[in-house]
Order: C-alpha cells, then structure tokens, then sequence
C-alpha cells in the first residue's frame, strides 16, 4: 500500500533537524548519515494538546507563589552539591555516561537514602529485570519500603502507574528504552526519545515528582543522538571517569537551579560509590617526590578549587616529527605553550618528545593551569626538581605574559589546606587578608620570570 507521504518526515538522529527529504549531511549539525525517516504524531495526540504548556492564563509574576526553598537533601551530600543545595521538587534531571560507568549504581543509592528517609520513590527500569536490580541494590545495602520497582518500557503504561503511585522521586532508566507504540521509530530514535521526554516533563511540572532520566552516551560524548534531551530538561549531570581508575566525577553542565559545572567525586568500591571528602588529597596520591617535570597547581570545578599534579616528559626524539601527547588536558594547548616557551624564552624544543599528564585522571581544560604546564615542561627538559611545596597557577598569553586568573582566593586557601606553603602567582592577581603572611606568595608577570624561580 502507498503510504501518506505527508505523515513521514526525516530528522537528523544527532540534532533533530527535520526535512522533508532525506539527506546524506545534517545541514544543522553536519552529521553525517544521521537522517532517518519517521512518521509525524497525530495533531489530537495529548502531548502536543498541551505540550509545554504549564500554566493556564498569562499571570502577573508577583502573584506566583514559590514556597521558600524546599528541596529535598538526598544524603549525598556530593550528589546535593551537583544538583545545587539538594533536589528541587517537580524537576526533570538528565544523567548521561558511558555505559557500565555506575549511572543505575548512583541512581539506586540515591533512592536508598531517600527511602531511608520515608520518601517514597519509584525506579523504572526499561533495561534490566527487577532480579538483576535486586543484586545490584544487595552490594548496596538493606532496602527498607517506600522504594518500588517498575520494569516496563511502553510510556503509556509507565505514566499510568506513575499517576496511579505519585511517587515523590521517579528514575526512568534509562530514556532510550522507553518507546510510544503509536510512534513509528524503533527506541532510542529522535520521535521516540523526545516524545517520552516531553511526557515526563509535563508529569514532573504537574503533579511536583522529581524526575530522573537515564541517558546513555555516544563516543562522541553526548547523550545518545538526540542532542535537544539537553535543552528539555532542568539539569544535565554527567558521570565521567574511565575504566582504569576507579573514581567517577559527577559533572552539572545545565542546572536551572544552581551553578553549573559543579562536580562531585565518587570512588567505585565494593559497595557502590562513595563519596571523597577530600579530592585534592585524593588526586594528589602518591605523587611522586624530588622528580622533576611534576608540578602542582589548583583547578576550580564550578565552585571548588581541586589540587592536582601536571606532570611532564620531555626528551628527545627518535622520529622525524616529535611526539607530543596530551592525557588529562588539551593537545593543542600543549602545542601553543611548547611554541611560547621555544620562541620567548629560547629553550630549543622542536627536537623532542613532550608528554603531558594531569595525574589522577581528571581532566582540565582551564587556562590557570598554564603556567604549570610549562613549568612541567621545562623542569623536565632541564632536570630540575620543583620545590615541594609549591603551588602554581595562572594563565599563559602568546607574548610568554602570566595573565590573572579568576577565583585566586579559594584556590589558595586550598593550597594551604593541604600544607602548601610557597605559591606562585600572577603579578597583580589580588590575595585576601587569610592568605597575607601565612604563605609565601612569589608573584610573576612573564613566564621568563616563573622559569628564573626554579
Ligand atoms: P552500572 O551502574 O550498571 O552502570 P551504568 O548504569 O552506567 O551502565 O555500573 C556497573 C559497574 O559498576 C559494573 O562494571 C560493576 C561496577 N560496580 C562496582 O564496582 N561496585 C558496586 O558495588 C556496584 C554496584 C557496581
Ligand atoms: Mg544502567
């Protein structure tokens, strides 16, 4: 049977850009091969009848009431600290990760510690079956009532019986599971994701649940195709780590309700995550000590400052174009600060290898590293180990200047928590009255001046 041309539409799996034919490029994004063809939903479908729409009648703002603050503390508190001083009632909060990184491991004990807490919560599992959720909440702890397991995947039913419960906090995990049968579009496509999406959304904003979506991430590092899932929902948190350590940052990159960028850190243990009290201590294990190329220096993730080791190797090459590597940091920024120190200060290093390592496996990709950077980098190349306690930070412009840095104070603080006592700063960056006289503050204005302290 010829089918109604007009129903199908293609979108573009990466951005959800629509067209009326197919096309081998997204001219949005420039994905390639991304568009495939789906059917348009029905104008009477309930969701678009009032999609978006969450109020009934313009009202004048100074009549909307809000009641003070009422969050809800989850108990972690690094996973509060994500979210902004707790969870907010009636939000919609998308969790992305790679798979097998502990996103169902951090969602289930979230909802531990609010079941502990009387708060009744109702986890939907689209992947697994509720004996395998089972073991996995058994590494966990005791589960006591007030958490339920749901293992369904068709949104009509999940919405019936979140309706039907009206559960405090609901976990859908995860959103590429959930599919409409009256949707063409296999799970996990544009039309189906973003239906389901703009389902939950309007339960959370009506009847006050919190939300949690599960979303898994492609190798390019967003959340699995549809990119537009990010700008539904109130917040975006981000599981990041890699299989070889063993710690997880939780990283807020939107938050309707608090400071983006904040980041919370877990260690994957037999028993789930737990939560490090101390990260810059954390990162910080077993530097090594009198090596040259290894350089500490303080990393502010949203509101908190994080001590970390940049580590460099320089020597020479046994290629005809040297090796050069970044883990942790930006390659090309590497590229940049080896040609500023080659052309300003005049340390020949066109002829060699450099390698350079944020230890501990954080990744850093703010310029108040800089500095560390080529103090790393030229502490290898001339062999000269860099006094022990020194912190170092600022960023590094094209002439070899040290530029200022945002948010002195709470880097420095952090340094002296950890008994740093000597810290090297750009010239006219401003030191609060704590700071004056307890630590020895070595100011620079170029990096010829930074290197001349070694
Ligand atoms: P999981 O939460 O299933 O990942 P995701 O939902 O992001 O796909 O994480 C599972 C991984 O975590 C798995 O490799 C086993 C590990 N793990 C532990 O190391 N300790 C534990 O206590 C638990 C529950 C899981
Ligand atoms: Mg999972």
């Amino acid at each position: 049977m010829a089918k109604n041309k007009s129903l199908y539409v293609f979108v573009c799996n990466e951005c959800g850009h629509e067209s009326s034919k197919w096309m081998g490029q997204c001219p949005m994004c420039k994905a390639w091969n991304s568009f495939s063809e789906e059917k348009i939903p029905e104008k009477s479908k309930k969701v678009n009848a009032n999609n978006g729409r969450l109020v009934d009648k313009p009202i004048l703002i100074s009549e909307v009431s809000v009641q003070k603050e009422d969050r809800i503390l989850t108990g972690m508190k690094e996973f509060d600290r994500v979210l902004g001083g707790g969870l907010v009632p009636g939000s919609l909060t998308l969790l992305g990760g790679d798979p097998g990184i502990g996103k169902s491991t951090l969602l289930l004990q979230v909802c531990k510690e609010l079941s502990d807490r009387a708060i009744n919560v109702l986890y939907i599992s689209g992947e697994e079956s509720a004996k395998q959720i089972k073991m996995r909440a058994n590494r966990i702890g005791e589960f006591k009532n007030h958490f339920y397991l749901y293992c369904e995947t068709d949104i009509e039913r999940i919405e019936n019986q979140i309706l039907h419960e009206k559960p405090q906090i609901v976990i859908i995990d995860s959103i590429q599971t959930i599919s409409n049968s009256e949707l063409a579009g296999v799970p996990g496509s544009v039309s189906q994701v973003r239906d389901a999406t703009a389902i939950f959304l309007q339960i959370a904003k009506q009847n006050d649940i919190s939300i949690f979506i599960v979303g898994h991430v492609t190798k390019e590092g967003t959340v699995a195709g549809p990119r537009m899932l990010e700008h539904m929902v109130d917040a975006v948190l981000y599981v990041e780590g890699d299989g070889h350590t063993s710690y997880r940052i939780l990283r807020g990159v939107k938050n309707r309700f608090g400071a983006t960028n904040e980041i919370g850190v877990f260690e994957m243990g037999m028993t789930g995550l737990q939560e490090v009290e101390n990260p810059s201590a954390y990162m910080l294990q077993g530097k090594p000590e009198n090596a040259s190329g290894s350089v500490v220096t303080c990393s502010l993730e949203g509101t908190r400052p994080i001590l970390i080791e940049v580590q460099a190797l320089v020597c020479d090459t046994n290629f005809n174009i040297p090796r050069r590597q970044a883990t942790g940091t930006d390659f090309n920024r590497l590229n940049l600060l080896m040609a500023v120190v080659e052309k300003r200060v005049g340390i020949r290093l066109s002829q060699s290898d450099a390698y350079i390592n944020v230890a501990g496996g954080m990744r850093v990709n703010e310029p108040a590293i800089d500095l560390a950077m080529v103090l790393a980098i030229v502490s290898s190349h001339r062999n000269i180990v860099i006094e022990q306690t020194m912190v170092v930070f600022g960023e590094v412009g094209l002439s070899g200047e040290v530029r200022s840095i945002s948010q002195i104070q709470p880097r420095l603080l952090e340094a002296k928590k950890l008994g740093y006592s000597t810290c090297m700063i750009p010239k006219n960056a401003e030191v609060g009255v704590e700071i004056e006289g307890s630590m020895k503050i070595i100011r620079v204005s170029s990096i010829i001046e930074a290197i001349q302290h070694l």
